[in-house]
């Protein structure tokens, strides 16, 4: 039973909670007209009186629902989506939970009672309202269990990709489905209460599918002794720029905390950089009726990640600006061009495959479809979108015709990562040792102190082999002329 499982989580609005006068949608929205006009977001004090609100006037085509459960100090949250629109969204996801609570029960009520699923009509009974909450429930649960975004049905093949340290807003990443694409909120660098908050705060802006991206961490590929040698190389940078070397401190960049965070908000697609989530982990989410996307960059990884029941793949080749999504800490990253690498994987995977790594044409865009991915996924493109978060420094070297080419390098984070060529650079790259994150701590101040002396020059300034083509625009428009 439903109510059994169930359980209140304010007191105050269990008490207000009146289930034996159930309302139309209309009468909740106009109940919280004043909420509604400061917050789009309605505001729901238990599951209970969530599954509630929504029995009494089902219209998969005008709400969605959110919620969370985590711990982070957020409560739980109902979205109202007009038909207008959800009328834009590519993919309407009519239904999404947020309460771990809430799904379980649904789950475990569809399962056990799927035989009862046939709705009654409603006559504002009190035994009626419970046999239609029991028949909703079940509905939603169904939905839950098979509404998992199919990458391959993108309005707009084209995903922006995630970009840790700025780039990927909340209006960026929202952006991109309210141009019939798919965007990215980046949690690598992130703690895990920022990440909640940046979902919630894209999920305002769009009611189309979002995708997430963690990284996976890897063991430390540094050792006491590489770390002190790399300071004492970098002591006339700390001098240069006036600051102390960041501690070149290990961590896991909060992953079980922000594999809970992706757990209890639900955005449509989390995608894996470095590594994946154990079987069981990637197997919790993809029951949570999120998709699950390993970046891989070798046909091995694939195959690793095909093992592991990912439901899609990026594959992200050499020219791709940002990090190198190697899964070995330590390994050379692959340099099989991108279509040499799409070939093989398209050959032996049957998941759909996303292709990344120097597109920023059309013809790019089409020529990776042609090709076999179901997508394109482009950052640098959209690094000077008016919605990026693109450092001011960065978006003027992107521009700057003194950067003449990308090389990928260690220097900044102790991982290989493809960057705009600067003094830095030439100056550290032959003695910078592995080790991420700890490299990029140990640089931390002094990327910051260039940044803040808007000097390029010590600072990390990713971009793909195409960054000349970036432009400045709106996502939208950048958007329209990749398609
Ligand atoms: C500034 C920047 C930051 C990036 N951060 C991430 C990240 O946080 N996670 C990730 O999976 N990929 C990241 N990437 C790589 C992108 O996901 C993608 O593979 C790459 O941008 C594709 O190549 P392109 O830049 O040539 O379009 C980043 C790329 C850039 C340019």
């Amino acid at each position: 039973m439903v109510g059994s499982v169930i359980h209140a989580r304010d007191r105050r609005a269990a008490k207000n909670f009146r289930p034996d006068r159930p309302r139309t949608w209309d009468k909740v929205m106009a109940d919280h007209t004043e909420d509604a006009a400061a917050d789009p977001w309605f505001r729901t004090t238990s599951p209970e009186q969530a599954i509630h609100l929504c029995g009494t006037a089902f219209d998969p085509h005008r709400l969605t629902l959110l919620g969370q459960s985590n711990g982070f100090g957020l409560t739980q949250r109902v979205a109202s989506v007009g038909p207008s629109r959800l009328a834009t969204s590519p993919t309407p996801q009519p239904w999404r939970w947020a309460s771990r609570r809430l799904a379980a029960a649904i789950t475990s009520t569809f399962r056990s009672k799927a035989a009862l699923a046939t709705p009654r009509p409603h006559a504002g009974k009190r035994i009626h309202w419970r046999r239609r909450l029991f028949a909703k429930s079940i509905q939603i649960g169904k939905s839950m269990v098979l509404n998992r975004l199919n990458l391959a049905d993108l309005d707009v093949p084209v995903i922006v990709a995630p970009m840790a340290g700025g780039p990927s807003t909340p209006e960026l990443a929202a952006a991109a489905p309210n141009a019939g694409a798919l965007g990215f909120i980046a949690a690598g660098l992130l703690p895990a209460d920022a990440f909640a908050e940046r979902i919630i705060a894209a999920r305002k802006l769009t009611s189309g599918p979002l995708g997430v991206n963690l990284f996976v961490p890897q063991p430390s590929a540094g050792t006491p002794a590489t770390f002190k040698a790399y300071a004492a190389a970098l002591a006339g940078e700390a001098e240069h720029y006036g600051v102390r070397l960041g501690e070149p401190r290990y961590d896991d960049d909060d992953w079980a905390a922000k594999l809970d965070v992706v757990h209890d908000l639900r955005p449509e697609a989390v995608s894996f950089t470095f590594g994946l989530p154990t079987m069981g982990g990637c197997s919790r989410l993809q029951n949570a009726g999120i998709t699950t996307v390993a970046t891989v960059t070798t046909v091995l990884e694939a195959e690793m990640a095909s093992a592991r029941g990912a439901g899609a793949l990026v594959a992200q080749g050499p020219s791709a600006g940002g990090h190198r999504a190697t899964f070995d800490p330590v390994a050379q990253p692959a340099c099989q061009p991108l279509a040499v690498l799409l070939a093989a994987l398209s050959a032996r995977v049957d998941a759909p495959i996303v292709a990344a790594g120097g597109l920023a044409t059309s013809d790019d865009v089409n020529g990776v479809i042609g090709a076999g991915a179901v997508a394109a996924q482009l950052g640098t493109a959209f690094l000077l979108a008016h919605e990026a978060g693109t450092n001011p420094v960065h978006r003027a070297a992107l521009k700057d015709p003194n950067f003449t080419e990308t090389v990928v390098t260690r220097a900044f984070t102790g991982s290989y990562a493809r960057g705009l060529r600067n003094r830095f650079i030439d100056e550290h790259e032959a003695e910078a040792p592995f080790g991420f994150p700890e490299i990029g701590k140990l640089t931390g101040p002094l990327q910051a102190a260039s940044s803040k002396g808007n000097d390029p020059h010590g600072m990390a300034l990713w971009a793909g082999t195409a960054f000349r083509q970036a432009k400045a625009g709106s996502t939208a428009e950048i958007i329209a002329e990749l398609t």
